[in-house]
């Protein structure tokens, strides 16, 4: 399994192998999640990615190593993290450019977990004639959902790496140091957009979108709806349960235990 945030060939555009030597699973798997804010697409992801071996490519990732990065952005790319910031949707061109460029990672052979990709009718009808054209079938849609109330908490309090990405949670969990990721001891900060004002536009955002992003998995017959609620665990349950069941296969390995649990 690959460490989170190494997915380098998604992060940079290019078509380095992220996984050098890497032996891919005998059946990859390929899946969208969907889900409001902070539902816990990354966490749910996270886990997923190590019970199955897929890539997790989060297009949120991708514009926050572009605020990160040492190269100057261009000036749409400017404008677009301007308005992420205030919790305002990027353009559809956009992101479909930037998915566009880095298509080589939809027939990686350890499948891929979309995270934040499709957020509209519009991006889910290119995606699915990328894979067309890759001859790369999507196994499922997985929509996790959860109370307006239940995002906004775990978004409020909610702490990022710096380094590896991965997500803390001043309650549910909190890392070991004040300050420090517990996977890489990288600094921890706040994301511009889990400030309520900008909280607010991304779920006005959301509900605008979404009905018809579901419509379309729900007529190819690949939504698969799951329960958010509960710990990360007890959501990661309820999704193999709901997978493996459509999907017919054998449940994935336990994962690792989450810290918050331990605690
Ligand atoms: P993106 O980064 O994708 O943001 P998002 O969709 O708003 O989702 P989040 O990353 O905020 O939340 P999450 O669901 O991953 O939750 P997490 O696991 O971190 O995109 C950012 C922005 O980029 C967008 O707003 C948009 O502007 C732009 N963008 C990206 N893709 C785009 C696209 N396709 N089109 C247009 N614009 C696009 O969990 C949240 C917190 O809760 C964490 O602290 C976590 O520890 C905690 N937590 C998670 N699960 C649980 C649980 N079960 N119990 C308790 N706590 C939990
Ligand atoms: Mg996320």
């Amino acid at each position: 399994m690959q460490a989170q945030g190494l997915a380098t060939g998604w992060l940079t555009g290019t078509s380095t192998d992220c996984r050098p030597g890497g032996v891919p699973p005998s059946r990859p798997w390929r899946m969208v999640l969907l889900g409001p804010p902070g539902v816990g697409k990354g966490t749910q992801a996270a886990l997923i990615e190590a019970a199955i071996d897929a890539c997790h490519l989060s297009t949120g990732d991708l514009f926050r190593a572009a605020a990160a990065s040492h190269v100057p952005p261009s000036p749409a790319m400017q404008a677009a993290l301007a308005g992420i910031a205030r919790g305002e949707l990027a353009s559809d061109g956009m992101v479909i450019a930037l998915l566009r460029e880095r298509v080589h990672c939809l027939t990686c052979p350890h499948g891929f977990l979309l995270d934040g990709f499709p957020r509209t009718a519009p991006q889910a009808t290119v995606l699915e004639a990328l894979l067309d054209e890759a001859s790369v079938a999507l196994d499922g849609a997985v929509y996790l959902q959860a109370p307006d109330a239940v995002i906004i908490e775990r978004l409020s309090g909610r702490r990022v790496c710096r380094t590896c990405r991965r997500s803390h949670h001043l309650d549910h969990h909190p890392p070991c140091r004040s300050g420090c990721c517990d996977a890489c001891g990288g600094q921890l900060y706040q994301r511009d957009d889990d400030v309520p004002a900008a909280i607010a536009v991304r779920l006005a955002h959301y509900a605008r979108t979404t009905p018809a992003l579901l419509a379309f998995y729900q007529q190819r017959g690949l939504l698969r709806t799951v329960d958010a609620t509960g710990t990360p665990h007890d959501v990661f349950a309820r999704a193999e349960t709901t997978i493996g069941w459509r999907l017919g296969v054998q449940p994935p390995v336990t994962p690792a235990r989450h810290p918050a649990q331990d605690a």
